[in-house]
């Protein structure tokens, strides 16, 4: 299904199961825009923590979500002006981005923006609901995953890679508190919506999930 003829796949699971490079690459094969729903929220945190907002405070968070200076721009996210690709992805700011993600407040605040990437030829955007909240009508619901212990593998060589200084035991335990907030949060849960699709990519490569999803979006295309 389509609104104004721009198809949307939507792309749900947990953190670190791979969804944001599948995205990424799935949207530049078939030349579509890509919507990391996630940054919004590492990027409200970050806002947050440098303003001196507490992560307590709902309606500042939600004031602060409306009249943030964001831009997605040449491949990099910039806050205030300021490039900050590497400052959201940090620990930190991931847990503070789910802290906020829990208020529905602030999720209200951050759904029109959401909604404005929606733009010819097409979207695939990458969240915990895209499918079932942003864009109900989206062409192609996937929900992508992969076992905590694979995920916190992943993770540990992403930081790595970056030079950052990392312990595994730390982000295995992070990542199964980060599914317990997410999960059990009253609005907008990570869960599977009843028309997704499961993707498991635990023992798959990124290639091999990238090629699924695109087969994926060609069956429904041809329906
Ligand atoms: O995908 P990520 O790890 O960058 O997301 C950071 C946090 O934001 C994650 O803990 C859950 C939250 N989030 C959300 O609640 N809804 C979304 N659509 C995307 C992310």
């Amino acid at each position: 299904m389509t609104f104004k003829g721009i198809s949307v796949i939507a792309i749900d699971g947990p953190s670190a199961s791979g969804k944001g490079t599948v995205t990424q690459r799935v949207a530049e094969k078939l030349g579509f825009h890509y919507l990391d729903s996630g940054a919004l929220y590492r990027l409200l945190a970050l806002a947050a923590m440098r303003q001196q907002v507490s992560l307590d405070d709902e309606a500042g968070l939600a004031k602060l979500a409306s009249g943030m200076d964001i831009r997605f721009e040449q491949g990099f996210i910039w806050l205030d002006g300021e490039s900050v690709d590497d400052a959201i992805r940090t620990e930190e700011c991931g847990n503070g981005a789910s802290r906020v993600a829990a208020y529905p407040a602030v999720r209200a605040a951050l759904l029109d923006l959401q909604r404005a990437f929606r733009k010819a030829p097409g979207l695939v955007a990458d969240g915990r609901d895209m499918g079932s909240v942003v864009f109900p009508d989206a062409a192609l619901k996937i929900f992508l995953t992969a076992s905590a212990e694979v995920r916190a593998e992943r993770r540990y060589k992403q930081l790595m890679e970056k030079g950052m200084r990392a312990n595994i035991e730390q982000i295995l335990h992070d990542i199964r508190q980060r599914d317990e907030r997410d999960s059990a949060r009253s609005v907008a849960p990570l869960q599977m919506c009843a028309d997704a699709s499961l993707l498991d990519t635990s023992s798959m490569t990124i290639v091999e999930a990238v090629d699924e999803v695109l087969a994926r979006f060609r069956q429904v295309c041809v329906r």
